[in-house]
């Protein structure tokens, strides 16, 4: 079946009521579409009868110095990928049609949108939870996929739709990655090769503490299974290590990559609370999200993996 492609409300309402009944499911995009948003959309298949990609470069989510302008843009490339993951309709709209120019009440991420992410990009989440309401509110789903690549993101939806009483259904989707480790991002088309030999430093520093963790399916954090890792070392009857211990192995990948051609230059590395991302204590149990954010060259990367504790 053809995708049908939507760039304003009407045409959006349009192609909605031709959907037919069933379950919807959007996945929320900003183009630039790659294997991990692949998954979104098999993800998004697998929970609803019909599945809708938004295709929108957010200007509100991106600060005066950041990348918007020179975003990828490839919305030829992004639809056959739309046909063929069966996507029924993609909804592109223009800033114009998202925004009224006079624009004046937009959502607060609070104070957890302030930390660890949103500490190096004010109001970045202000903006992203701003359009996904209003995506919502827009295409009205049953359910959204989002990937847990964007953490922070993730966990600052879910408490919108707790704390605004949204009724869509959140998933989240493991991060895809490269073989080597590299997890997949729009983004990652900005990396020179002496680039992405640095930028590797992220998923193996992840891999360091997720070793130092007890997890011993080092696999899993270069792309197998992402998520829930359990601590071996614990259920072995080790001792568990700490949140410093943890953080100090990640930490020794990334101090020797901030002597690589080009140096990775660290914006931050934490141990966080999956729901708060606020840093975990020592006497933290159950999840907790290993992040790091670093700028390679003129590329801002961000990884995680989530850790058993
Ligand atoms: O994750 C992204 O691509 C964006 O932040 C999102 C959720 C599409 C909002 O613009």
């Amino acid at each position: 079946m053809d995708v049908t492609v939507a760039t304003d409300r009407a045409g959006l309402v349009k192609a909605r009521d031709g959907l037919g009944p069933g379950r919807i499911a959007l996945v929320p995009t900003m183009g630039a579409l790659h294997e991990g948003h692949r998954s979104l959309m098999r993800l998004a298949r697998e929970h609803a009868d019909h599945v809708v990609v938004s295709v929108f470069v957010n200007p509100l989510q991106f600060g005066p110095n950041e990348d918007f302008a020179r975003y990828p843009r490839t919305f030829e490339a992004d639809l056959r990928v739309c046909e063929e993951e069966g996507v029924r309709v993609v909804f592109a709209p223009s800033a114009e049609e998202m925004y009224l120019p006079d624009r004046q009440v937009g959502v607060s991420a609070g104070g957890m949108g302030g930390v660890v992410e949103g500490a190096f990009r004010p109001g970045h989440f202000d903006g992203v939870l701003t359009v996904v309401l209003k995506l919502f509110n827009l295409v009205q789903p049953d359910v959204a996929v989002f990937g847990q690549k964007d953490a922070q993101q993730l966990a600052l939806i879910r408490r919108m739709v707790a704390d605004l009483d949204v009724p869509v259904s959140i998933i989240a989707a493991p991060t895809v990655r490269e073989p080597d480790g590299l997890a997949l991002s729009s983004r990652n088309r900005y990396l020179s090769e002496a680039d992405r030999r640095t930028a590797l430093a992220l998923s193996r520093a992840l891999r360091a503490g997720a070793a130092r963790a007890g997890m011993t399916d080092i696999a899993g954090v270069a792309g197998a299974a992402p998520t829930g890792m359990a601590g071996a070392a614990e259920a072995a009857g080790a001792v568990r290590a700490t949140p410093a211990e943890i953080l100090d192995a990640a930490r020794a990948v990334l101090e020797e990559a901030a002597r690589f051609d080009p140096p990775l230059l660290l914006d931050y590395l934490i141990l966080a609370d999956p729901a708060t991302f606020a840093p975990v204590s020592d006497d933290h149990r159950g999840e907790a999200i290993l992040a790091v954010a670093a700028k390679v060259g003129t590329t801002r990367l961000i990884d995680n993996v989530v850790l058993t504790l």
